[in-house]
C-alpha cells in the first residue's frame, strides 16, 4: 500500500524521536564532550580503582577503527622507577623546545605545567598497530595513517569515559617516540600514539588550560565550517560568510573611553605630564584599540614576513635577479637574514609565508605555504592578477593574522619579500594617494640613474593603462599589487578585526595599509607605522595616513626589519600606562 506524503513523514518523525536519546542523556553527552579537559594540575594521590580503569579502557575499545582492525594496545603504568625514568626523557624534550622559543613565549612557556607523569596514580599508553590485520583490512590501504587515526578515536573514547567518572586525564607528547617504545618495550611494529596521565582531580577548569594562560585562543566553530567546497565558510542555516565582507563589518572605531582613561592616567604618572612624548599617544591609542585601559601588552608578537615575486620584473627594475626571492625566502627559515636578528633581540617569532613566490620551497617548519600563483604579471602588460587573485591573498593575509593571534600572539609585525615590490609599491601608492609617481618612486635596493628612469617610467605607463580606481581597492591591488600586498591589507584588516596592534615596516606594508584603510578606514587604528623608510613613497604613504614613525635610521631593507626595531618601543608604550606609579599611589608630590 502506497502511504500518502503526510503519513509517511509522520512516520519518519516517530522513527527519529525513538532513536535520539532523551533529553537528559542526550545533554549529558554535550555536557561530557564540552567539559572534558586536558588536566595537568591538582591530581589527588587517590589510586583508581580496578573496576573504573576497566570501564574506560573499554569504552575506549569500542572506539571506530579502519576495516575493524582495532589497532590499538593499551600499556598500563604504574611503576615509579620507570614513570621517572620515562619523566626525565619528557623533562628533556621539554628544556630543548623551551630552547627554541623566543624570549616571550620562552617566559610563558616557563609557567606552563606540561606533564603530570608522576603526580598522577597511572599513566596509560596507546600504541598502534599499522600491519594488524594483514594486507586486505578494509580502507587501510591507500592511507596507512588510518590505523593511526582509529588509535586517536580509542584515546578520545577513554578521554571522554574518563571525565565521566571524574577522572582527569594529560596527554603528554614530549617525546622521541622510539626512545619512549624502548623504555616500554614495544614490538618494533608498534608505534607509541599516546601518553596519557590518569588521575582523581580536585576540579576541572571550565575552558583549556593554555586558553586560560593566554598562550592560545579558541577558534570560532564559524571558521572551521565550510558549505560544499573549502572557502565558503559559515554554519549550516547560516548563509556562507564571505571573510573579507566579515573582517570589514568587524572593525570598528577607536574606544573612546579608554582612549579618555588612558590620557588622564598618563597625567597623573610620576612623571611630568607629556615627557613620555610620541609614545603618550602611542598607548593611548593601543588603549583605543584594546577597548581597556591599561591596555593589554602587546606580547608575544610574531613577525609574519609575506614573499613574493613580480612580473614587472622583467622590466629591468633592479639588478637582482627574481630568484633572490625565494633563496632569502630559505635565508629566513634558516634564521640567517637580519630580520632573524632583530626578531631574536626583541623576542619576537618570524613566521614565512610563500603567498606567490615564482620558484618552489621546502616545506620547513616556520613556513606557511599559501601560493596563489608562482609571481603576478607584468602590469606594463596587463592586470598583475585577476580581482579572484587579488581577494584570495586579502583572504589568506586575513587568516594568517587569525591564526598567529589564536596561535596566542598579541602584536603582529608586517614583514616582506619580493624582489621588484618597490616598484609595485609605488604604483599602489600613487593609486590610492594621487601622488606623482617622481615622487613616489625610490630607488630600492639602491639602482643607477638610468634604471630608477625606466622604474619611474614603468609606474607612469602602468598607471596610464590601468586608470586605476581608488575607491575599488581590490581593482587597484589586481591592477598593481603583488600577492604579498595583498595578502599584508588583509592581515592589517584582520588585525584590526581583532583589535590586535600591528606594527607597519616600510613602504611594502605602507602601500598595503592604504589598500586596507581604502576597504576598511578604521583599520587604521590598529596601525602603528614601525619607522620611515628611505623610499620617498613611503614618506608619503605616512602623510596621507596621517601615521607618525617610531624610527628613523634611513633603513631600506624591509623583511620587516623596521617594524622590528620599534616593537620594543610599542611594548614599553604600553607597559609604561600598566606598571607606573601615579603621583596619588608613590605618594609623590606633583609639580605646584
Ligand atoms: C595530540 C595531542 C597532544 C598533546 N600533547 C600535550 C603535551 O605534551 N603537553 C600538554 O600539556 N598538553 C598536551 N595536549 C593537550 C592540549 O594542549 C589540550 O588538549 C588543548 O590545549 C585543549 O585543551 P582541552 O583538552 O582542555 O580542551 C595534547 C593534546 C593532543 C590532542
Amino acid at each position: 500500500m502506497l502511504m500518502s506524503d503526510e503519513n509517511r513523514s509522520k512516520d519518519e518523525n516517530r522513527s527519529k524521536d525513538k532513536n535520539r536519546y532523551p533529553d537528559e542523556q542526550r545533554d549529558a553527552v554535550y555536557r561530557v564532550i564540552a567539559e572534558r579537559r586536558d588536566v595537568r594540575r591538582g591530581f589527588l594521590p587517590d589510586p583508581v580503582p580496578a573496576d573504573v580503569l576497566a570501564r574506560i579502557l573499554a569504552a575506549a575499545h569500542r572506539a571506530p577503527s579502519v576495516g575493524l582492525s582495532q589497532p590499538w594496545d593499551f600499556i598500563v603504568l604504574t611503576d615509579r622507577a620507570r614513570r621517572e625514568r620515562i619523566v626525565g626523557l619528557a623533562r628533556r624534550h621539554r628544556d630543548e623546545y623551551a630552547e627554541d622559543l623566543p624570549a616571550a613565549r620562552a617566559r610563558a612557556f616557563d609557567r606552563l605545567k606540561i606533564e603530570s607523569i608522576l603526580d598522577t596514580p597511572v599513566n596509560i599508553v596507546v600504541s598502534c598497530d599499522r600491519t594488524r590485520g594483514g594486507r586486505h583490512t578494509l580502507g587501510r590501504r591507500t592511507q596507512p595513517q588510518t590505523a593511526d587515526f582509529s588509535c586517536v578515536l580509542a584515546v578520545a573514547n577513554l578521554w571522554l569515559a574518563a571525565r565521566a567518572e571524574g577522572l582527569g586525564v594529560g596527554w603528554v607528547s614530549f617525546f622521541e617516540e622510539r626512545e619512549l617504545a624502548a623504555e616500554l618495550r614495544l614490538p618494533a611494529h608498534l608505534e607509541v600514539v599516546a601518553y596519557l596521565c590518569v588521575g582523581y582531580v580536585t576540579e576541572f577548569a571550565p575552558e583549556p588550560e593554555l586558553a586560560a594562560a593566554g598562550w592560545a585562543r579558541r577558534r570560532p566553530v564559524s571558521w572551521a565550517v565550510h558549505a560544499e567546497e573549502f572557502g565558503r565558510r559559515g554554519l549550516p542555516g547560516e548563509e556562507p560568510v564571505d571573510p573579507l565582507a566579515e573582517v570589514i563589518a568587524a572593525i570598528a572605531p577607536p574606544d573612546q573611553q579608554a582612549m579618555a582613561a588612558a590620557k588622564e592616567r598618563q597625567d597623573l604618572m610620576t612623571k611630568p605630564r607629556g615627557s613620555l612624548g610620541q609614545l603618550e599617544d602611542i598607548s593611548t591609542k593601543l588603549a583605543g584599540l584594546a577597548g581597556s585601559c591599561p591596555p593589554p601588552l602587546p606580547e608575544p608578537a610574531c613577525v609574519a614576513v609575506f614573499a613574493a615575486d613580480h612580473g614587472v620584473h622583467a622590466q629591468g627594475v633592479t639588478p637582482w635577479p627574481q630568484e633572490v626571492t625565494a633563496q632569502m625566502v630559505a635565508n629566513f627559515l634558516a634564521g640567517g637574514a637580519v630580520v632573524n636578528a632583530f626578531a631574536a633581540q626583541a623576542g619576537a617569532e618570524v613566521t614565512v609565508i610563500d603567498v606567490g613566490v615564482a620558484g618552489d620551497l621546502d616545506n620547513v617548519p616556520g613556513l606557511l605555504p599559501r601560493k596563489i600563483a608562482r609571481g603576478t604579471g607584468d602590469f606594463t602588460a596587463g592586470p598583475a592578477m585577476t580581482r579572484d587573485q587579488a581577494v584570495a591573498a586579502i583572504t589568506t593575509g586575513i587568516e594568517v593574522a587569525r591564526d598567529l593571534v589564536a596561535a596566542g600572539n598579541r602584536c603582529l609585525v608586517t614583514g616582506d619579500m619580493g624582489i621588484a615590490n618597490t616598484t609595485a609599491s609605488a604604483a599602489l601608492i600613487c593609486a590610492f594617494t594621487g601622488a606623482d609617481p617622481v615622487e613616489a618612486t625610490g630607488r630600492g635596493t639602491g639602482i643607477d640613474a638610468a634604471t630608477y628612469a625606466r622604474k619611474i617610467d614603468v609606474v607612469c605607463r602602468g598607471l596610464a593603462r590601468h586608470q586605476p580606481d581608488p575607491a575599488d581597492p581590490v581593482g587597484v591591488i589586481a591592477a598593481f599589487g603583488g600577492f604579498e600586498h595583498g595578502a599584508l591589507a588583509g592581515f592589517i584588516l584582520g588585525a584590526a578585526a581583532l583589535r590586535v596592534p600591528v606594527i607597519l615596516d616600510g613602504v611594502i606594508a605602507g602601500a598595503a595599509a592604504l589598500a586596507a584603510v581604502a576597504l576598511a578606514p578604521d583599520a587604521i587604528g590598529a596601525c602603528f607605522a614601525g619607522h620611515r623608510s628611505a623610499e620617498p613613497g613611503h614618506t608619503v604613504t605616512l602623510s596621507y595616513l596621517g601615521l607618525r614613525p617610531l624610527v628613523d635610521l634611513g633603513l631600506r631593507l624591509g623583511e620587516g626589519t623596521g617594524a622590528v626595531l620599534a616593537l620594543p618601543l610599542v611594548q614599553s608604550a604600553a607597559r609604561a600606562l600598566r606598571d607606573v606609579a601615579t603621583f596619588d599611589s608613590a605618594g609623590v608630590a606633583e609639580k605646584s
